[in-house]
């Protein structure tokens, strides 16, 4: 039998290899619920416009409910000879409620339809991810509060740096993550609009009414052109682009947990919620989330290179190739939702060994920038000048192994005589971290009160959420 969708005009049976490359549902069956609910917008319109009866969509109203259920429970037979979500629905609608439910294809097409469904699908995973991203600030935020003063080392090629504080640290990726939310609201915006009606590519000779399907499907407006409406995928793409910058900023988060659980660092330690052990190394505490955090990335970045190439060369209006556009999508998307949730996970968890944390921030000279500036400050040398006499002072401390606060005022004053007792105030690395209050700086008043003013604007939006 050939297909009772579109076999018309055809006699026999597709190939399997045919069936087996041309077959969508494993991957779009996941729109099921956009389907339906695009579906009864459609119908509803169909019937207000009086193109069909209103007992006709009625009942394929209540056949689309059975079927959202059906499915719901696991209830619902997938048919792979039925290609696509779309043509497996109808066809259990014929099933229920019989001829009628070849009326809801009126003045529409599956390449509106996919394209409807898919822009509600990622609409979904847009809201969804700003919603992790928010829940990860809020616990990013917790923490940066209760560790506002804690000290640790600030790095630049990795090496020891300035000191800076660990809350200041972790309010770096609250930044982040409100950017990564900013593009994503902003694809959100790019995105709301509705294909549906434009039907095949032309749109239809039916007096439809697409502004009030738009409107029944949340869409803030019809797209404007039937041939954009049901070819272009930028906002797949648009989102695809914002989830591999935000995957990025999980994976150098993951990575310095990756460093800092390292024995040879030691800066935090994860519970036994978020490590796993070695078959055959009974100490081993490995950081296996961060490292597949990491990983995932890849996926990410992955299903953004493989929609891109799909689409660079295909000619309007719809071409087959786009259907290709859902299987990495979703697979990146559910990537990054993990990645995300792992992330808040560990950031909840991690403990910081904060006396390792302060040693290690006082290690390699780390305050030595704070001498030039006291230089600087104090001598009104130029800080070029003081540059150069921190560096000897620097290389006598190091002859010496000692710390700069350790060196002998003397041994100071050999090689600059107008240095005073003074100068041991601001070689510590608590004086250095307080001293550095410039805006956006890590002095630990002014991480509380950054902390602060994050923990209110996330608090405000949740309560507007
Ligand atoms: N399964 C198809 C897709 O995901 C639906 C649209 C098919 N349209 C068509 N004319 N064959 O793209």
């Amino acid at each position: 039998m050939s297909n009772k969708m579109w076999g018309g005009r055809f006699s026999e049976r597709p190939d399997e290899i045919m069936e087996e490359i041309n077959v969508s549902i494993d991957v779009d069956r996941h729109l099921f619920a956009q389907d339906i609910a695009a579906s009864k917008a459609h119908a509803a319109m169909l019937a207000a416009q009086g193109i069909i009866t209103g007992s006709d969509a009625k009942n394929i109203g209540k056949g689309l409910d059975t079927i959202l259920s059906e499915i719901g429970k696991g209830g619902f037979t997938f048919k792979r000879a039925l290609e696509d979500i779309h043509m497996n629905v109808e066809s259990r609608l014929s099933e229920l409620i019989g001829p009628a439910a070849g009326r809801l294809h009126t003045a529409r097409s599956r390449n509106d339809q996919v394209a409807t469904d898919f822009r509600l699908y990622v609409r979904d995973v847009l809201d969804e991810t700003d919603a992790a991203l928010a829940a990860f600030q809020a616990a990013l935020v917790n923490r940066a509060l209760e560790h506002a003063a804690t000290v640790m080392p600030g790095f630049t090629h990795l090496q020891t740096a300035q000191p800076v504080t660990f809350g200041h640290h972790l309010l770096a990726y609250v930044e982040m993550a409100a950017r990564d939310r900013g593009r994503f609201q902003d694809a959100r915006k790019r995105l709301n609009e509705s294909p549906l009606g434009a039907a095949a590519l032309a749109g239809t000779s039916f007096p439809i009414d697409r502004h009030a399907t738009a409107k029944a499907l949340g869409f803030d407006r019809p797209m404007a052109n039937s041939l954009d409406a049901v070819s272009d995928r930028d906002f797949v793409l648009e989102t695809l682009s914002a989830a591999s910058i935000c995957a990025v900023h999980m994976s150098r988060f993951a990575e310095e947990i990756v460093i800092w659980t390292s024995p040879l660092v030691g800066l935090i330690r994860l519970s036994d919620k978020f490590t796993t052990g070695s078959s055959i190394m009974p100490q081993k505490r490995n950081p296996d989330a961060a490292e597949l955090v990491r990983a995932k990335t890849g996926r990410v970045i992955g299903a953004l290179n493989g929609l891109l190439i799909v689409m660079k060369g295909l000619p309007l209006a719809y071409q087959k190739d786009m259907q290709e556009d859902k299987q990495g999508a979703m697979e990146g998307f559910a990537a990054l939702s993990l990645a995300i949730r792992a992330m808040t996970g560990m950031v909840r968890d991690l403990v910081p060994d904060e006396a390792k944390m302060k040693a290690a921030a006082g290690e390699g000279y780390a305050t030595a920038t704070d001498l030039a500036d006291w230089l600087v400050r104090t001598l009104k040398m130029p800080f070029r000048d003081a540059h150069h006499v921190t560096g000897r002072i620097v290389a006598k401390a190091a002859e010496g192994g000692v710390a700069l606060h350790e060196l002998p005022l003397k041994e100071m004053q050999a090689i600059e005589p107008k240095i005073t007792k003074d100068v041991l105030g601001v070689l510590s690395v608590e004086s250095s971290v307080k001293s550095r209050t410039s805006f956006g700086g890590t002095a630990p008043k002014n991480v509380a009160s950054q902390a602060k003013a994050w923990a209110k604007r996330l608090e405000k939006e949740r309560k507007l959420g």
